[in-house]
């Protein structure tokens, strides 16, 4: 079987490792893919957003099955361009893919099936929204409906915070993003990720995870992409991860469906738990990143057989088969990050790191220049163990960034410390 996965970074160096990892894989490529998927794949240059393109890609090196990493691509349609073509894809419709794209749809989702999350309101107009805000006080989040790469959401502890949020939105901080915003309910609690497959009909979870989104230790700082995360997270526990399923999933996935919009591929659900009730942060219509990871490392070679049930509408006769084992991935990001950080750095050390079943170095943000790896993005590798415990899974991941050569890098050391 050819495979053609859709992205560059530590996501979708995870997903092709795990899909060469399945003997149904003949021929994989990865567009645009890093340094790090070179070594394992075909990297190709493709303009990822754009339907046409990738549809004349995938038709002109007999791709059998598409997996597609990032939002922007979902977002964009390009999964129904190639469902249109007759391709067998691992994504949501664009139409779907709403449910990361709109807050204010995913809202309008979760009152329909009686999901329990944050109350709120929509606003287009700043005043309306301000009024709603002095109402209600602080504190209080703010959200541009829109995709805003991670960065559209304010959580205002102080009510001049939240007022100044609205100014900087319909000023037109966020674009487009911004011209419509949510101004949801603080929810209190310990936040963690679900990761479901759906085939538009049947729900399949395969892990739940805990990120790390602030850059700093202990949890502060600034707000990154996510900094390390590990699997499982006990926080969603057995029952509580059943009652996500019940009360949240299964009733908004059913939502979708009936609006004519069914829901195919990953889901992920950020939940906050509180007393035992877990209510519904967001959703996003991919894998996390760097949740994808630990999720892949986990997984191994099943992954594949799990995406194409997941694809060809199997899921009801699909089983995961669970190991009792932990995983973490720790970010090594460049000095500077989530602000300004130079490109161009030379990362030595990683040929002597493990590669087996249990210890992977996935790249983020790399590409090869003369021999050597040299860092382009702000997260740059992904140092991911698995283990018996999750001790041994960060032991195991810490030795590995400690034989990595990169000055000009840096990672957080406590990542896992709420279940270490
Ligand atoms: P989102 O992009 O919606 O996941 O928001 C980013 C982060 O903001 C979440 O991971 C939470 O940490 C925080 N957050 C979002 N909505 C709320 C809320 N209603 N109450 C408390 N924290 C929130
Ligand atoms: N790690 C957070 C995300 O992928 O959205």
């Amino acid at each position: 079987m050819n495979i053609l996965i859709l992205g560059g970074g530590g996501r979708e160096h995870a997903l092709a490792w795990a899909v060469m990892q399945n003997p149904k894989c003949d021929k994989l490529i990865v567009a645009p893919g890093n340094a790090g998927i070179a070594a394992i794949a075909d990297c190709a240059s493709l303009d990822i957003e754009n339907g046409v393109a990738v549809v004349n890609f995938a038709e002109e090196n007999a791709i059998d099955f598409v997996i597609v990493g990032p939002e922007a691509p979902l977002a964009a349609g390009v999964a129904d361009d190639l469902r249109a073509a007759g391709f067998s894809v691992f994504g949501p419709s664009k139409d779907a893919a709403r449910l990361e794209a709109s807050k204010s749809f995913t809202k309008e989702i979760c009152d329909a099936a009686n999901a329990p999350t944050a109350g709120y309101g929509h606003f287009t107009d700043a005043d309306a929204a301000k009024a709603h805000i002095r109402e209600n006080g602080a504190p209080i989040v703010i959200k541009a409906d829109g995709l805003a790469a991670g960065k559209g959401v304010i959580v205002a502890m102080d009510e001049q915070t939240a007022l100044d949020a609205i100014d900087d939105m319909f000023g037109g901080e966020f674009g487009a993003a911004g011209a419509e915003v949510v101004i949801e309910e603080f929810m209190e609690g310990e936040e963690a990720s679900y990761f479901i497959l759906v085939d538009g009909e049947d729900c399949l979870p395969i892990g739940t995870a805990q990120d790390h989104k602030r850059v700093g230790e202990g949890d502060t700082g600034l707000n990154t992409g996510g900094m390390g995360a590990y699997s499982p997270a006990p926080v969603l526990s057995d029952d509580i991860a059943e009652k996500a399923m019940a009360e949240i999933i299964r009733p908004t996935m059913k939502a979708m469906a009936d609006r004519g919009m069914p829901y195919q591929g990953v889901l992920y659900a950020g939940l906050m738990i509180k007393d035992g009730q877990p209510r519904l942060v967001e959703y996003n219509v991919r894998f996390g990143d760097p949740e994808c990871q630990v999720l892949m490392l986990r997984l191994g070679a099943q992954a594949l057989d799990l995406m194409q049930a997941c694809a060809e509408g199997r899921l009801s006769e699909a089983r995961v088969n669970w190991a009792d084992d932990h995983a973490m991935t720790v970010v090594m990001a460049a000095n500077g990050y989530p602000g300004s950080y130079e490109k161009g750095s030379v990362i030595k050390g990683l040929e002597a790191l493990p590669e087996t079943a249990h210890e992977m170095c996935f790249h983020a943000g790399t590409s090869a220049k003369e021999g050597q790896i040299i860092a382009t993005g702000g997260r740059v590798l992904n140092v991911t163990a698995r283990g018996d415990s999750l001790r041994q899974a960060a032991d195991r991941a810490y030795a590995m960034v400690d034989q990595i050569d990169w000055p000009q890098g840096f990672c957080r050391r406590d990542i896992g410390w709420r279940a270490l």
